[in-house]
């Protein structure tokens, strides 16, 4: 198998590599001033499997994954294998609204035309891992909750683990059953795209290490709300993790309201320090 990457996910694409004792190919992307995609596939790739590695949080990140699978089957690749760590537009699941685009269906949709299989991580509708059909299209979603608990839970002594909302619970008693403590949940109104506000609720979490986990942190409002009512009731120590760390307002913001905060790096950051490298390279063992 030969391992590709988009411009998004590179470090991780080598890690992978380096795992499966596989060759890294080789591409040319770039931009023409006016921003539409150059790609252009360098490695040799006729009657080889390819791998192609790429977190998908813009639409340009879409475009080049794209033209990427594409270039790669029009160079004779035999099998081509998409693994979007995080997939971005799985928000949308519904119609909410008569008329409105379901996002989700469109990009699987899409993808599965170029792709011959596609797997993701902690796909946003999802509450579970495992092979899932969604609009006829089938995928895998990963479940990076498991290497995310072992990676905190050498620093939580007292540990208990509180769902921001109830969206997270699942994660959250997934994390409390590996850690063999209590859990409980907030509950969390959003109000718009980037205010959310979380109803005030006694919680036992007294001198005991609390951790939040949350598929994605957007702008990181549910985060900082959810601490402030945490704090309240005096913790040991507030410790943050999730899958996907969009992080849109920095992580500045998290000083002094929790005690440590990290990610996986499906989407690098400077605290996207629990890879996932391995899920994936298991994955693509498969
Ligand atoms: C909600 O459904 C998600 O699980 C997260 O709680 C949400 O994406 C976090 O967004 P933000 O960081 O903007 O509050």
């Amino acid at each position: 198998m030969i391992v590709f990457s988009g411009t998004k996910s590179t470090a991780l694409a080598w890690e992978v590599s380096k795992q499966l004792k596989c060759p890294a190919g080789k591409t040319d992307i770039r931009k023409f001033p006016d921003g539409e995609i150059y790609v252009r596939v360098e490695t040799e790739v006729a009657g080889k499997e390819c791998a192609v590695i790429q977190s998908t949080r813009s639409s340009d990140d879409f475009m080049e994954i794209i033209f990427l699978m594409d270039a790669l089957r029009d160079a004779g690749a035999t099998q081509i294998h998409l693994m979007a760590p995080y997939l971005g537009y799985m928000r949308q699941d519904k119609v909410f609204k008569e008329g409105e685009a379901l996002s989700a269906k469109t990009i699987l949709k899409t993808l599965h035309e170029l792709a011959d299989s596609i797997s993701t991580i902690n796909c946003h509708f999802l509450n579970s891992g495992g092979e899932t059909v969604f609009n006829s299209v089938n995928f895998m979603n990963l479940d990076a909750i498991p290497t995310i608990v072992d990676y905190m839970r050498k620093d939580l002594k007292n540990p208990v683990v509180i769902a921001p909302d109830k969206g997270s619970l699942t994660y959250a008693k997934a994390a409390s059953e590996m850690l063999g403590c209590q859990f409980n949940h907030l509950e969390k109104t959003r109000i718009s795209g980037e205010e959310v506000s979380v109803e005030d609720k006694k919680l036992n979490v007294n001198k005991k290490d609390v951790l939040m986990i949350d598929d994605i942190i957007s702008t990181g409002g549910t985060i900082i709300e959810a601490s402030k009512i945490i704090r309240k009731y005096r913790p040991a120590s507030i410790n943050v993790a999730c899958v996907h760390g969009l992080f849109l307002s920095g992580v500045k913001q998290f000083q002094g309201v929790v005690d440590r905060i990290v990610s996986t790096n499906t989407i690098e950051s400077p605290i996207s320090k629990i890879s996932v490298a391995r899920i994936i390279a298991d994955d693509l063992r498969r």
